[in-house]
This record gives C-alpha cells, sequence and structure tokens, in this order.
C-alpha cells in the first residue's frame, strides 16, 4: 500500500484500474467479468443515474450519524462487505485481511463458502460475520458447513439462491480460468470439493459448480435449512416482487436483492430498478438490503431513500484488497463511509433514517 495518501486512489472507481494494474489477467477477470453480454453489470450502474437526489435546505445540520442497524446488529454504517469467493487470489492474506478491514470499520464481512480460508481462520480475525452457504448436492457437507458457522459465531446464513449453475462468464472460459496454486476451498479440509481443479473445457469454477451444487434447490430447501440452524436466513439474489414475498413465507428473516453482480443472468433487471417493488411485496416483513453497483455515497443513499435497510459492496472491497491487503480493503471503506458522510450533510440530514423516498426524483424535470 503507498505510504502516501496523495498516491491513494481517490475513489472506488481508480481502485478497479489500480487492481487491474497489479493482479494478473485472469484474477482480473474473474474478479471483474459477467456474463454474456454483460448488459447487467452495466445496467446495475446505469440505475443509479436513473434518479437524482432532491437535498433540503437551511436544516441547521451539522454532525451527521451514519450507524445503522441489520437485524438488530449495530454497524458503523449502512456498508457491508458481501461474499465473493477465492479472496487469496486477489491477496495473499485473503479473507483474513477483509475480516480485519470489516471489524475496524465495525460492519459485516459475509465469509463465501468458497473462501480460499476456513471458517474457524476467518472467525478467529472478524468482528460481526454472516456465513453465505453454497447447497451442496451432498447434504453432508450443508449440515457440516452451517454447524462449523454457528460454532464459529455467524449471525446469520446467507444463503445463495440464483447460482443452480453459473452464467456463462466468456473472459473465465477464454482465459480457462483456475485458481494459482497452492489457493482452494479451504473450508473443505480433505474433501475433494476442497480442489477447483483445471478444466481444459472451460472455467475451473463452472464445471465445479455444475458438479457440486443442488440444482434442484427449491423454496421447500429454505424451510428445511430454515429447520436445521437457529441463525436467521438470508436469500441472496432475490429480483422479482412475488420472490421475496414467498421468500418471507418459506422462513427468510431478511432479504438481499442481488443478480450476483451480473454474473449470473444477463439481461437480468438492475437492483435498483427491482428494488422498489420488492419492497413493496415485503410489506416489511424484514429488512431488505441491495448489492450491485455501488461505487458512492449518492449510490448507497439512492437505495436507502428507494427501500433498502443497507448496501453490500463486493468487487470495490476486492479491488481494495489486491492493491494493500487489509489496508486497501479499509482504504475503500474509508472512502465509502466519508462520501456517504458528507452526501448525508449535504442532503440536510443528520441521520439515515431520515433518508426516505422524498429524497428522489426520477432523473428529468421535476414534476
Ligand atoms: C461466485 O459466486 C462467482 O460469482 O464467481
Amino acid at each position: 500500500m503507498a505510504e502516501d495518501q496523495a498516491m491513494l486512489p481517490l475513489n472506488l472507481h481508480e481502485y478497479e484500474a489500480a487492481a487491474r494494474a497489479v493482479l494478473p489477467p485472469m484474477a482480473f477477470d474473474y474478479i471483474a467479468s459477467g456474463a454474456h453480454d454483460e448488459e447487467t453489470v452495466r445496467a446495475n450502474r446505469a440505475a443509479f443515474a436513473q434518479w437524482r437526489l432532491l437535498p433540503r435546505m437551511l436544516r441547521g445540520v451539522t454532525e451527521v450519524d451514519i450507524s445503522t442497524t441489520v437485524l438488530g446488529q449495530r454497524i458503523s454504517m449502512p456498508v457491508l462487505l458481501a461474499p465473493t469467493a477465492f479472496q487469496r487470489q486477489a491477496h495473499p492474506d485473503g479473507e483474513l485481511a477483509t475480516a480485519r478491514a470489516a471489524k475496524a470499520h465495525d460492519t459485516i464481512f459475509a465469509v463465501s463458502t468458497l473462501a480460499t480460508t476456513s471458517i474457524e481462520d476467518v472467525a478467529a480475525q472478524a468482528g460481526a460475520w454472516w456465513f453465505q452457504l453454497y447447497v451442496y448436492r451432498d447434504r453432508a457437507i450443508v449440515r457440516e458447513l452451517v454447524q462449523r458457522a454457528e460454532a464459529a459465531g455467524a449471525s446469520a446464513l446467507v444463503v445463495t439462491v440464483d447460482l443452480p449453475r453459473t452464467g456463462r462468464r466468456e473472459a473465465d472460459e477464454r482465459n480457462r480460468f483456475a485458481l494459482p496454486p497452492g489457493v482452494v476451498a479451504a473450508n473443505f479440509a480433505h474433501l475433494p470439493q476442497r480442489e477447483i481443479a483445471k478444466d481444459d473445457a472451460g472455467s475451473a469454477l463452472t464445471g465445479y459448480i455444475a458438479a457440486q451444487l443442488d440444482q434442484s434447490l427449491s423454496w421447500k430447501d429454505l424451510e428445511w435449512l430454515a429447520g436445521i440452524t437457529k441463525l436467521p436466513i438470508i436469500p441472496k439474489g432475490i429480483l422479482a416482487p412475488a420472490d421475496a414475498r414467498l421468500a418471507f413465507e418459506h422462513g427468510a428473516r431478511a432479504l438481499i436483492v442481488s443478480n450476483h453482480g451480473g454474473r449470473q443472468l444477463d439481461s437480468a433487471v438492475a437492483t435498483l430498478d427491482a428494488l422498489p417493488a420488492v419492497a413493496q411485496a415485503a410489506q416489511g416483513r424484514g429488512e431488505i438490503y441491495l448489492d450491485g453497483g455501488i461505487r458512492r455515497g449518492t449510490d448507497v443513499l439512492k437505495a436507502l431513500a428507494l427501500g433498502a435497510r443497507a448496501v453490500l459492496i463486493g468487487r470495490p472491497y476486492v479491488w481494495g484488497l489486491a492493491v494493500g491487503g487489509e489496508a486497501g480493503v479499509s482504504h475503500v471503506l474509508s472512502l465509502l463511509r466519508e462520501e456517504i458522510a458528507l452526501d448525508l450533510l449535504l442532503c440536510g440530514c443528520a441521520h439515515l433514517s431520515e433518508i426516505d423516498r422524498s429524497f428522489v426524483v426520477p432523473t428529468g424535470p421535476l414534476a
């Protein structure tokens, strides 16, 4: 990490460019790429430009507080770290660096099933953390992962529901994506599931997911999961309002509006575009979080105004990790924290709870 503050990236976009400069192209492409034409990757960003903030003036705000709670847990800002796989390909410290930075910032790190550091090792360094679960065909594996996450102190289970198979990420296919030597799915001790084996036909992840995950996953399985754990269940990957209703009917305590960062179904709706209808369908039955395309404090405020309780960032903190390990992740979080605080103040608000639908208007002339 550059010592000289002036050399550090000024914003999250610049972190992407800085990460590109330090990462092997295969790792950069794995993190950056989306499915097919990457329409949804772009749409996630573009959706934020469809809304403008409508700030209020002369409200005498001198101090802002950007802390909030998710599922009753106080966090210092409405930004969580999304589960992302294989972090040791971005930096040797991998998930440990991310866990430490999240802890220093008093926010939650959602640790991936496909972490390259074990649940127990991450937990030893983490503050509050959630565990992201992929449902393997072999339910003994799933039970054991859930038990280990509970025992190690996870406070929620994020269940990814949008990945029966991987979307077709053509960059990974072209690169024959594989993990660097020594980087493995560390949660699987001596099991074959540890190796994401090179696949000459395309991306190693694609073959792994097709072989290991349960494509027949259904709402009933969400109930099964709710039955084997005391942890709150948070489905990740909900876009349709009808699915938001079903999620709460089948035991979800909160949900994440997500299209997997545009990595799954290309042309899927942008998350910010789905959010208002999902929030309405949820009818206050649980908290709604959003990921996909968050790069600025103003993006966070728009998501909150349209119904999210908090947001998750994925790629931006992995860029930070690649550039500077723990310090890089921490700097990404600091940049976002400072932007949110300034933007909230410029909106004329002292607390996030004041940001409601009246603070956003569709881009274009005011009605
Ligand atoms: C894994 O979840 C991925 O999107 O690569």
